[in-house]
């Protein structure tokens, strides 16, 4: 059969491999090669949360599979996780929000706050669990120990690939909250530690000195026509 608007055959109806996953307990078969959202839609399961951009990029669309064979829980991006044959997965049960809250504009010396906002960041009982569950590689436990000594340029780096998942934060039986202690140490580093960006604050200051002002007037100045004309010579 033929999709009626693009004469493409419906994915049902393409002869590819079909593999079987069970998933949230009950067998289907789906074709081969296909993410585990694409699965979940496919077998009609409308997903209202934990989907989001579709590139492994939001961190919505946590979940947990287990493959034959083995007996360990995995944690992947189910927009990113391609099936496999006899894989089981579920979507992440809903998180709630951080219990931790910090106004970055008080923080005077991040590292040195770094227990006043997290109470748990010095209980790491060095478990792997962050690590070992985290979908994106992240050496998360290293991280932790590297903020905790107050490296947080390094540990911020580690964290870049942080999709806010939230797995390492479920595992954590210290309940220290890895993924927000991270980003903490991230933007505590860009707000305070970093040296300051000098090329845009020459920019800003020249701009509050009023270098640009009359250009600016001029521009306001223009007509509709004009503005358009100037804009077409600037691109050519
Ligand atoms: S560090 Fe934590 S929140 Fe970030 S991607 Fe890894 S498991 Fe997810
Ligand atoms: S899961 Fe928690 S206790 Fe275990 S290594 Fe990671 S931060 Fe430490
Ligand atoms: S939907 Fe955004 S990471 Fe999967």
């Amino acid at each position: 059969m033929f999709c009626e608007d693009c004469r493409v055959k419906t994915p049902e109806d393409q002869e590819v491999p079909k593999v079987g996953v069970e998933i949230l307990g009950r067998t289907f078969q789906v074709p081969a090669g296909i993410t585990a959202v694409d699965a979940l839609w496919l077998t009609g399961h409308a997903l209202e949360r934990g989907v989001g951009c579709l590139g492994g990029v939001c961190g919505a669309c946590t979940m947990l599979y287990t493959t034959p064979g083995s007996p360990n829980f995995n944690v992947g991006l189910g927009c990113r996780t391609v099936i496999t044959e006899g894989m089981s997965f579920f979507p992440f049960p809903q998180r709630g929000r951080s219990r931790y809250r910090y106004d970055l504009s008080e923080v005077k010396d991040p590292a040195g706050e770094l227990l006043d906002h997290f109470d748990r960041a010095d209980k790491c009982r060095h478990c792997h669990g962050c690590t070992n569950v985290c979908p994106q590689k992240i050496q998360v436990e290293e991280a932790i120990e590297l903020a905790g000594k107050g490296e947080f340029e390094k540990a911020g780096e580690m964290f870049l690939p942080c999709v806010m998942c939230g797995a390492c934060l479920a595992e954590c039986p210290e309940e220290m909250e890895p993924n927000h202690i991270l980003l903490y140490a991230r933007r505590g580093f860009a707000a305070r530690l970093a040296p300051p960006p000098q090329e845009l604050e020459r920019m800003a200051r020249e701009i509050r000195e009023g270098r640009f002002a009359a250009a600016m007037e001029s521009l306001i100045a223009l007509s509709d026509e004009d503005l358009r004309a100037l804009c077409e010579e600037g691109r050519g």
